[in-house]
């Protein structure tokens, strides 16, 4: 966490603030009123005498924004979902007051899925395009000249067990992110350092206010000064994932994309940017290779752990990746030496700190147009999975060390549903933006999605492999038709999509991607199973073909 230690001017200045007023704290604990909603009570000197009681937050204030208010008269505090009276306090010649900022609040009958849908119309099936439901916001014009805002975070029902999806809250974070940046953001060359104290044991969403800007936190009061671009980005954003934000989507307000980095051009090229992967040698090497096809000239790295071959390692530096070995994490929460215990190693992309930007592509992804837009979104985004969650094969997130150190906390407390990262950072991030399905295209067709298993879309971004890999099936056809519950994961088409691509790559690359003898023995066994149930498919009857089976390797 990102704090500040107070520098020895500062501590003078606290210390005889604490001399001059000492005398007045005793009249006030002797003679003071009581009150019940006050951590300091301190009587300073006004013009009218008269005794106040200082809310902690502006403790803290003063303490932390000495330098900015000095030489100023007057300053003036916003207060977010308070209902204490407004006050104008004087202090040394300073007036600090404060002003209730007025909203309506979102109704009620608003849940997060109608935020975060399942479904969108992406493809503009109906005339209209799909929009979010409305969050009001106060008047901004009325509030642009506040140097804090205060407010206190609905935090009932918080348990921080699991993803907290609440509208009211997202409301005030929003309503808090507004008013920063419409008191902040002058015009792009001027800016005001305005700063937010939240009050509440939940705090506020790290999805909107980045623990980077976390100047100090004491007990339920946490203080920040947020960087003004990144949160002029998020307030441009769709209030939620029920809409696409361009360059993607043909919604959302204004041009967003300019606040993506310090560049004068969304999507110039940037060194500090880059596609991270882990895990599947063959499925990285044909997915650095996409990539490159793609005409991408970011950096591409792979994570690997102690248990690669060097012969691996030789193949993935070959394709293209730059390599890094990583320690693994444990899922806290799974058990010992479970095939999932180490799947929340993943979380090391927040450790690449040297990169502002990281899209994250799972190994088994295959690219096939090029995705370098992507790096103009903000953390988080991804395409959506089901219900209200996103897919975490392709997400596009920002290396940050106290995100890190507080997702490994979280990991803890916070139990995935499915024991993978997925449903961890589900958890964590329940705000996230949309990409359209074509960038993460599912290979997954349940119900009524079927009849797409075979029309893929001619502008498919990327093909997400689910189920077995083509690479772990021959390449006649897609083995998952060999299993009753695999089917919802065949496609002939994708298969043929990823075999395609292999047949072009260089021949000291498609080494990696042979089968083993295991491998041989589990596709025929699936192969006999799904004879002997005569699976209508009629796949099992397929000739094998494919020259792999002749060519075993160890
Ligand atoms: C909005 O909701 C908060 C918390 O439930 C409540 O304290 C406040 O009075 C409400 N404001 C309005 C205008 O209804
Ligand atoms: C993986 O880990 C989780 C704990 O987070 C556990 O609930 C789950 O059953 C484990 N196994 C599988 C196969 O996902
Ligand atoms: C966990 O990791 C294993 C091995 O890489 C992988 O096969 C499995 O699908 C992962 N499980 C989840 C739930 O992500
Ligand atoms: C398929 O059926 C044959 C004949 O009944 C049997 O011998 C064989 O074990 C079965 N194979 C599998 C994988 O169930």
């Amino acid at each position: 966490m990102a704090s500040r230690s107070l520098n020895s001017n500062q501590k003078l200045f606290a210390f005889s603030l604490i001399l001059l007023s000492l005398p007045l704290i005793i009249l006030v604990i002797f003679f003071g009123p009581k009150s019940n909603n006050v951590v300091d009570t301190l009587k300073l000197e006004t013009d009218e005498p008269q005794v106040f009681t200082y809310p902690r937050w502006f403790d803290l204030i003063q303490e932390e924004i000495q330098e900015e208010i000095k030489g100023k008269k007057k300053i003036k505090v916003g207060l977010v979902n308070f209902n204490d009276e407004e006050i104008e306090y004087n202090m040394h010649g300073l007036v600090v007051s404060t002003v209730h900022v007025r909203f309506n609040n979102v109704s009620k009958a608003r849940k997060w899925e109608d935020f975060f849908p399942e479904w969108i119309d992406e493809d503009h099936k109906s005339s209209l395009p799909p929009t979010c439901p409305e969050i009001p916001m106060p008047r901004l014009e009325d509030y642009r000249d506040l140097h804090v805002v205060v407010a206190r975070v609905p935090c009932e029902g918080w348990t921080g067990k699991a993803g907290f999806r609440d509208v009211f809250r997202l409301q005030v974070n929003l309503v808090v992110a507004n008013l920063l940046v419409g008191s902040g953001w002058v015009t792009p060359n001027v800016k005001r350092a305005v700063y937010a104290v939240f009050v509440g044991g939940c705090g506020p969403m790290p999805e909107i206010f980045r623990c980077d800007d976390l100047l100090r936190k004491v007990g339920d009061h946490w203080v920040y000064m947020p960087e003004l671009r990144r949160l002029k980005q998020k307030v441009l954003m769709p209030l939620g994932s029920c809409q696409i934000a361009p360059p993607h989507g043909k919604t959302g307000k204004k041009d967003w994309r300019y606040y993506s980095t310090d560049h004068k051009r969304p999507n110039a090229f940037n060194p500090r940017e880059a596609y991270v992967t882990d895990a599947y040698v063959c499925g990285a090497i044909a997915l650095a290779q996409s990539i490159i096809q793609s005409n991408s000239n970011r950096d591409l790295l792979l994570l690997h752990d102690e248990k690669i071959s060097p012969k691996s390692l030789t193949g993935l530096k070959t394709a293209g990746w730059k390599i890094r070995q990583i320690g693994r994490i444990r899922n806290p929460f799974a058990k010992k030496n479970s095939f999932n215990e180490s799947n929340y190693s993943k979380l090391r992309i927040w450790l690449l700190t040297w990169y502002d930007k990281v899209v994250f592509i799972d190994a088994d992804v295959l690219v096939f147009r090029n995705l370098d837009r992507l790096f103009v979104y903000p953390q988080l985004s991804a395409a959506s999975n089901d219900r209200t969650l996103f897919n975490s094969g392709i997400m596009v997130i920002e290396p940050s060390l106290c995100m890190f150190e507080d997702l490994k906390v979280k990991s803890f407390r916070v139990d995935s549903h499915n024991g993978g990262d997925q449903g961890f950072l589900n958890e964590v991030f329940t705000w996230w933006h949309r990409l359209p399905t074509k960038v993460n295209f599912l290979k997954c067709f349940e119900g009524k999605e079927s009849y797409r298993r075979d029309k893929i879309p001619d502008d498919v971004y990327a093909i997400h492999y689910l189920g077995l890999k083509p690479w772990m099936c021959y390449r006649d056809y897609d083995c998952n038709w060999d299993m009753k519950e695999g089917q919802v994961f065949a496609s002939d088409k994708a298969h043929e999509k990823w075999w395609q691509f292999y047949d072009a790559m260089p021949e000291k690359l498609q080494q990696y991607c042979w089968l083993t003898e295991h491998m041989k023995w589990r596709i025929n066994k699936g192969r006999e199973i799904a004879r002997n149930l005569s699976l209508p498919d009629e796949h099992w009857k397929n000739a094998v073909t494919d020259p792999r089976q002749y060519n075993l390797v160890q």
